[in-house]
């Protein structure tokens, strides 16, 4: 039989995670289970990049996002699923790739010039946040990944990995893949404000949200903005709750909502109360398994312990070979 292809991807420990998430990354990374060798992991050290001086939230995010994965479908028999810090060997790599990383690459990454201007509330004038990339490059090539599922935002970052892995293997020897980003398409829902769904605009459905919140999230969801009376016909195409729909809805009703929106045969609140009873069903399996692990807390911290042996396994030997490869 064939290997399986390596893929690694990791999330920020930021809080709660939402159906954006679910929908551009999650949903994507349970499929991939099957096909290829996943290695996902929870990357708290790049949280304080950005939150050094708010540290006390991160170990329970870190938790909560285990088991918002293990709710979505990430499997612990399937996948390795661990934690960036509890593997050290990522900031002994950090350390040596930071050695041969030039300074102009991490200087003109567009994402760090972008964040230096949207979080302009923080100091971000760090070498840490500097050298973001470079952790990220850690990660990816310590464990040979092939593959990285990533959003767009993201591939500017594995294009560095690839530069550092290239840099790497010219000066001691080939050592590492370069990694190829797999992109993962930025799903079509917004949140209920119509902006991107987004944790720091406040306009996101989470997963763990309970059926009433999600409800009342969804009554407050802005509709075609044309459509100001129930006698006024709409247009589905340009509204949000009709993305939904599509989602969480079966066919027929997504017809039926596409006629009587036109016809205005159906006005927005009843049609938001199918939506939202839909939507909640469909997190209903999602909901029994946050339950399920949420009463258990011991499975969980031994399933964070395997998936730490298993990734710190594969760290550990390739750390082997790069201490020999730079005569360390
Ligand atoms: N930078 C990624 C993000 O903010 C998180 C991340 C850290 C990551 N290390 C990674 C993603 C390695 C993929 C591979 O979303
Ligand atoms: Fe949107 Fe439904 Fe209202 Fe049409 S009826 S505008 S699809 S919420």
């Amino acid at each position: 039989m064939a290997e399986k292809k390596r893929i690694l991807s990791g999330m920020r420990p930021t809080g709660p995670l939402h159906l954006g998430n679910l929908h551009g990354a999650l949903a994507n990374w349970v499929k991939m289970q099957e096909q290829y060798d996943c290695f996902f992991f929870i990357a708290d050290w790049h949280a304080l990049t950005s939150d050094y001086e708010n540290t006390g939230f991160i170990s329970g995010y870190i938790r909560d996002m285990l088991i918002d994965w293990l709710s979505a479908g990430l499997s612990p028999e399937k996948s390795t699923l661990f934690i960036q810090s509890h593997i050290k060997e990522h900031a002994e790599l950090f350390l040596i790739l930071s050695m041969i990383t030039p300074v102009p690459w991490l200087e003109r990454n567009p994402t760090y010039k972008d964040q230096i201007v949207q979080l302009s509330n923080k100091d971000l004038s760090t070498f840490g946040f500097l050298g973001y990339p470079v952790l990220q490059a850690a990660d990816i090539i310590i464990y040979k990944a092939h593959g990285v599922p990533v959003g767009v935002d993201q591939v500017p970052h594995v294009e560095i990995t690839r530069e550092i892995a290239r840099r790497f293997n010219y000066f001691y020897g080939n050592v590492f893949p370069e990694p190829e980003s797999i992109l993962t398409e930025t799903p079509k829902i917004l949140g209920i404000d119509r902006r991107k769904m987004s944790k720091s605009y406040n306009n996101a459905i989470y997963f763990s949200d309970s059926p009433d919140k999600i409800a009342a999230s969804v009554s407050k969801m802005l509709t075609d903005p044309q459509r100001a009376r129930k006698s006024d016909p709409g247009d589905p195409d340009v509204c949000n709750v009709y993305e939904f729909h599509k989602f969480y809805s079966d066919s027929k009703t997504v017809d039926r909502i596409n006629k009587e929106c036109r016809t205005a045969e159906i006005g927005c609140v009843e049609c938001k109360k199918i939506m939202a009873q839909n939507l909640i069903k469909a997190l209903e399996p999602m909901r029994e398994k946050r339950e399920y692990y949420e009463a258990r807390p011991q499975l969980v911290d031994d399933i964070i312990t395997d998936g730490c042996d298993k990734a710190r396994r594969v760290a550990r030997r390739t750390m082997a070979e790069v201490r020999e490869a730079v005569n360390l």
